[in-house]
């Protein structure tokens, strides 16, 4: 007999069943029913409420001291240290670098002589502490404690009271009254609601680390997003030593903050200057262009670099690290359709260097010219310069070129580097171009000209 302790219940039509379907007789849409506990979707009645409206002028919000978690990066992005009582999600890949962040985390605060709990589903407390033993400072003073069943963790939690505490992770802690498995959207959804209420009743600071699919889905944490009062996204290449921490949400700050990091063999390291590595990194050769790109409300540039192969397979290759895949798909079309470059014999390879994400539609011409000189096998800039190129810019699909955010701010990072030219759309102070074809006028005007390598 199913227990009668839970419902299903349709996630579009909020149709009630006891047991699951694969279509939902309600609504008639396919794979929508979730397992609930009985009673929480039921519209509550009666109970005239004496809470009495007031003006929000009159609303005492005490300032609480944020607690500051020794990573300025982090406490950035957080917008200046963990709200007490607050919730945040840390979305990431598998082997990013989440357990490693909030160990540090956890460690600089108990180091700073707060109360904090590790409590680990994932791993063993002998695999937490053997990470802890790698890291710096007070990492090997927190308690942990493994454990996956959710009612304990609440209990644990209730007795322990810590000031923060970091659960690892949403996926692996399993609501015995749900009979789907650990990890199912139910599930994640019920555990976050529990450990949400017990947050804010006892005023934990919880970190709650969640799972991300590799192509960025927020599986299972994006039903979360509403609950918490805080999303990081925590991306980069997990081959690779760099790290980006974005705020995808923040009740308490500014989603327009990101922060860098290096996976060295001592746990994370901030990068304060990120582009200065990056630039001094870059190869100046055919098929690379420097991008100043955004990460939050800093300039970042990083080096796109291209190759373009003749290529047998129909359709060619695309393949693309760093980037929106459809996006490449975008820039390559307008390429062709705009730019003279036709690629649909080419295999094309685009990747940012250092394994660093840029999501952002400044990208593209930076992508473009990269691909561009690819295909020609020419060096992009004046012949013997020692710096390369840079560039920004949003291409349209009538292969105009379109303002993004902070164009002042890109040219001064890429001044200070002493990059020449910055191709950028009109209305900044860089090399203007209105178009994609003035952009590879520009580009190519003072390089040498050379045969096309690959198959136009
Ligand atoms: P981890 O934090 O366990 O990733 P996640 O919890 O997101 O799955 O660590 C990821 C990788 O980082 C792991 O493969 C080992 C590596 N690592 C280092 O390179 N240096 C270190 O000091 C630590 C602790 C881990
Ligand atoms: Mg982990």
């Amino acid at each position: 007999m199913a227990r009668a302790s839970t419902v299903h219940v349709c996630s579009i039509c909020a149709h009630e069943e006891p047991r699951w379907h694969g279509r939902c007789p309600g609504c008639g849409e396919w794979n929508t029913l979730v397992e609930e506990p009985r009673g929480r979707s039921a519209p509550r009645h009666g109970g005239v409420s004496t809470a009495k409206p007031i003006a929000l002028a009159d609303v005492s919000a005490p300032e609480v001291p944020r607690l500051a978690t020794g990573i300025g990066e982090l406490d950035r992005v957080l917008g200046g240290g963990i709200v007490p009582g607050s919730v945040v999600l840390l979305g990431g890949a598998p082997g990013i670098g989440k357990s490693t962040l909030t160990n540090m985390v956890l460690g600089n605060l108990a180091g700073a002589g707060h109360r904090t709990l590790y409590v680990s589903g994932e791993e063993s407390t002998a695999q937490v502490a053997l990470r802890a033993a790698r890291l710096p400072g007070a990492a090997l003073s927190v308690p942990a404690v493994a454990e996956t069943d959710l009612e304990t963790v609440v209990a644990i939690l209730e007795r322990e009271l810590p000031e923060v505490c970091v659960i690892d992770s949403v996926q692996t802690l399993d609501a015995r009254e749900l009979s789907s498995a650990a990890g199912s959207v139910g599930q994640v959804r019920e555990v976050a609601a529990r450990i949400v209420g017990v947050a804010k009743r006892r005023s934990i600071a919880v970190l709650l680390v969640g799972h991300v699919t590799k192509d960025g889905a927020l599986a299972g944490p994006r039903v979360l997003e509403h609950l918490v009062d805080c999303v990081l996204a925590f991306e980069g290449e997990r081959e690779r030593s760099y790290r980006t921490l974005r705020a995808i949400k923040n009740r308490f700050g500014s989603t327009n903050e990101a922060g860098v990091f290096e996976m060295r063999q001592g746990g994370l390291v901030e990068v304060l200057d990120a582009s200065a590595r990056f630039v001094k990194g870059a190869t100046r050769a055919p098929g690379s262009v420097v991008l100043a790109a955004m990460e939050g409300s800093r300039p970042l540039l990083v080096e796109v670099q291209a190759l373009v192969s003749p290529s047998d397979l129909v359709p060619p290759r695309r393949v693309v690290n760093g980037l929106d895949r459809n996006r490449l798909a975008l820039v390559l079309a307008v390429l062709a359709r705009h730019g003279g470059v036709a690629l649909g014999g080419s295999d094309v390879f685009v990747n940012v260097v250092g394994g660093v994400r840029v999501d952002e539609p400044g990208a593209d011409l930076a992508v473009a010219l990269a691909v561009a000189s690819a295909s020609r096998g020419v060096t992009l800039g004046p012949p013997g310069a020692s710096t390369p190129i840079a560039a920004f810019g949003e291409l349209g699909l009538t292969g105009e070129l379109r303002w993004v955010a902070h164009p002042e701010r890109r040219i001064a990072e890429a001044r200070r580097f002493g990059l020449d030219p910055v191709l950028a759309p009109r209305g900044t102070e860089a090399t203007e171009v209105a178009t994609l074809r003035a952009a590879l006028d520009v580009a190519f005007a003072t390089a040498p000209r050379v045969a096309a390598v690959a198959a136009a």
